[in-house]
């Protein structure tokens, strides 16, 4: 999978450079490029904010530098994702489905949001991830990149995408390692007894307790 991602501050994105990402980018499965939108600029001085017209607090982005950025890397497969507070809330399916395009492109939005024409301009999905306001699209892009990227085949194993909060409807059980026992704390005996019946319904159970505890809108 090809992401572009189009934005004001490309320093913001060096943590898509670790861990389990770079390794899918240095194996190829992914590639991500992140794109300055001032370079695509036609102001004199690449200015890409600009006031509200109706007044208002704070700075919109402007459509021209958006329009031409987004036209530089859209190709015919593309799908157009802009991380918005307005957007449908971010969720697990959601990724799934992201997950098999071939091509993505993040806009980030910052200051006060962008001019409202580049809607028209281009088919553009608005995704939020919560209800809450962050000062800028970078960190919600990361959000859904990272959380996409999980299901895009050999990026980590399918087992880990079985096992996990939601995947069956419940959040995670609790797991424990090495050492079995820790400041007179120790693992619950089940989990050492080598049943793997028994473990699979102790886990169902702990699911279970900790989804009515945190998340009974789930159940
Ligand atoms: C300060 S916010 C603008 C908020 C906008 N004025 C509003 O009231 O909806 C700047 C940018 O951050 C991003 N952003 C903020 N909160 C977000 C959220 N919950 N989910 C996704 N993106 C968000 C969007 O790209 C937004 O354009």
């Amino acid at each position: 999978m090809k992401i572009d991602i189009l934005t004001l501050f490309p320093e913001m994105f060096t943590p898509l450079q670790s861990s389990i990402l770079k390794r899918a980018t240095d194996n190829r499965i992914l590639e991500i490029n992140v794109i300055n939108i001032r370079d695509f600029s036609l102001d004199k001085h690449k200015k890409c904010d600009d006031y509200p017209f109706g007044g208002g607090a704070g700075m919109l982005m402007t459509v021209q530098p958006l329009y031409d950025a987004i036209k530089s890397v859209k190709q015919e497969n593309s799908k157009i994702v802009f991380p918005s507070p307005r957007g449908k809330t971010f969720n697990q399916k959601i990724a799934k489905d992201l997950s098999t395009f071939e091509h993505l492109i993040f806009v980030c939005g910052h200051y006060e949001g962008v001019d409202e024409r580049i809607f028209q301009l281009y088919d553009i999905e608005e995704i939020s991830i919560g209800d809450y306001v962050l000062t800028g699209g970078e960190l919600p892009s990361m959000v859904i990149i990272d959380t996409l990227s999980r299901f895009i085949d050999g990026v980590i194993s399918e087992e880990s995408l079985l096992n996990e909060s939601f995947s069956n409807g419940l959040l995670e059980y609790p797991q424990y390692t090495r050492p079995a026992e820790f400041m007179g704390l120790k693992v619950p005996e089940v989990l050492l007894s080598g049943n793997h019946q028994e473990v699979e319904k102790w886990r169902k159970e702990e699911s279970l307790k900790i989804t009515k505890k945190n998340r009974i809108d789930l159940l």
